[in-house]
């Protein structure tokens, strides 16, 4: 089972999709304030890591939420979904950062980096600051024009190897390098928000559909081999005094390098080198650096612990599970100021269901009539809404006895996804239909009176986001 980022897969049964690929199932509704229906509805139905961003929202700690897109056409209603969560997710609190992925449209799609600019201005930007994106705490940016996400790309592509990319995406001799580097790219986007720069490490959300989950494995990967140190709760033993344990991943072979860096600055490391014993050097190396750690988690107000340098290891004897974060984020601190390493935290993500098209099957841009695009002609999303496939039963006789087929019926989708404002007036829908007190016609009016207000209120809005708008929203760096 492997799943395609580039291709127009369906996806119909996403349990098994989360079993397959180790997606934990998004529970955390309830935790968060104001939930929106998105989240408590199953749409949003898998997570990696969010407990992160749980804590940092009730902590009021700073974090900050990353996502992307690819500017391939007009925009429809399933794109909507991923804007009504960013606009939620920045009223509590994220700093919101967007990618506009001309480099990768440019690689998988053949635009121009001109022509994925304006499809992101007109269609994209636009409809972001209309349906309510608040342009003061949101950055959104080209791909192409911002060098650091670039240099990512490359710097972090050192630790992966082509059998990597064969393994997460299929790619075979066939495949072109800028295709191939188009998810180091991504890489780059979702990392580069936790350089100092940027904010520095702090845990961050990347909300995607779940065909991105191929670069969010890729991506939480990459982090956790860069880092230098690693953080683990421990068992009391012979060797350990349990609590947290702190170890030195950075391979032996890249000790000495690391160590020829800090020299100039810090004694320690230039005697360490010194040593001729090779494996004395990189234990005074390990040695100085883990001291290094032990002095950063005394700034952050840890007291006891436990050295085993020769095992490269530090121990927090009274730490434990729910320190790991504090821990994490200041070593990551450190490896970034003091060591001038990568330094990130392993990024969270959320991800959610794909809308069906109207006909049944994908919706896409480039197929009329399987989408609602937000900038449809109201009367013209009317009539598409009422020759939408539904769960409607041969005859109106056998659908008032039988009732209707919610599971199956794509306008069901419509008030699930976007239409039913509250989970009474969503079992209104879904009874009225089951029981066969409400036929398909009728259901179908009420959608598309919903869609056609939504379409004119947002042609509104749309008009009153002008260029200086626009351009006060994108960043050119
Ligand atoms: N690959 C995403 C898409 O096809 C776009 C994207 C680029 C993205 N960079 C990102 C998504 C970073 C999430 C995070 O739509």
């Amino acid at each position: 089972m492997r799943i395609d980022p580039w291709s127009s897969q369906q996806y119909a049964d996403y349990a098994r999709l989360r079993e397959h690929f180790g997606i934990a199932p998004f529970t955390q509704a309830s935790e968060l304030p104001d939930p929106i229906p998105l989240l408590e509805r199953g749409v949003v139905f898998g997570q990696r890591g969010f407990d992160r961003i749980t804590r940092a929202v009730q902590r009021h700690e700073p974090w900050a939420l990353l996502t992307g897109l690819m500017p391939s056409g007009p925009m429809h209603v399933g794109h909507k979904m991923l804007i009504d969560q960013i606009t939620y997710w920045q009223k509590l609190g994220a700093e919101v950062f967007i990618a506009i992925a001309d480099i990768e449209a440019y690689a998988t799609r053949g635009f121009s980096l001109a022509k994925a600019r304006q499809v992101a201005l007109d269609h994209y930007v636009t409809n972001y600051l209309a349906l309510g994106l608040d342009p003061q705490r949101c950055q959104i940016y080209f791909q192409s024009q911002r060098q650091p996400v670039k240099d990512l790309a490359w710097q972090l592509g050192k630790k992966v190897t082509w059998s990597t990319m064969e393994g997460i995406y299929g790619f075979t001799g066939a495949t072109n390098l800028g295709h191939v580097q188009a998810p180091l790219v991504q890489v780059g986007d979702i990392l580069h928000v936790q350089q100092p720069k940027y904010g520095g490490p702090r845990p961050t959300l990347v909300p995607v559909g779940v065909d991105q989950d191929p670069h969010l494995r890729l991506t939480r990967d990459l982090a956790e081999a860069f880092r230098v140190f690693s953080i683990q709760p421990v068992e009391k033993g012979k060797d350990s005094p349990g609590g947290l344990g702190i170890f030195l991943k950075t391979e032996a072979k890249a000790l000495p390098q690391l160590a020829e860096r800090l020299a100039p600055e810090r004694p320690e490391f230039a005697k360490a080198l010194a040593k001729h014993d090779e494996g004395e050097r990189d234990v005074a190396i390990g040695t100085a650096l883990l001291k290094l750690a032990k002095h950063q988690l005394k700034v952050v107000g840890f007291g006891e612990f436990h050295e085993n340098f020769a095992y490269r290891a530090l121990y927090l004897p009274a730490a434990g599970g729910d320190d790991v974060p504090v821990v994490d984020a200041a070593l990551a601190a450190l490896e970034q100021q003091a060591l001038g390493e990568p330094g990130f935290l392993l990024p969270s993500s959320t991800y959610h269901r794909f809308m069906s098209g109207l006909t049944g099957d994908k919706m896409s841009s480039s197929r009329p009539e399987t989408s609602i695009y937000l900038t449809e002609e109201p009367e013209a999303a009317r009539k598409k809404v009422m020759a939408a496939k539904t769960g409607g039963r041969p005859t109106a006789e056998e659908q008032r006895r039988l009732g209707g087929e919610w599971d199956k019926c794509v306008v069901a989708e419509l008030y699930l996804y976007h239409l039913a404002p509250d989970a009474s007036d969503l079992k209104e829908k879904y009874d009225a239909c089951v029981t066969g007190a409400r036929l398909c016609g009728p259901c179908k009016g009420i959608a598309a009176d919903r869609t056609v207000a939504f379409l004119q209120e947002h042609a509104e809005r749309r008009k009153q986001v002008g260029p200086a708008e626009l351009r006060a929203f994108v960043r050119e760096d």
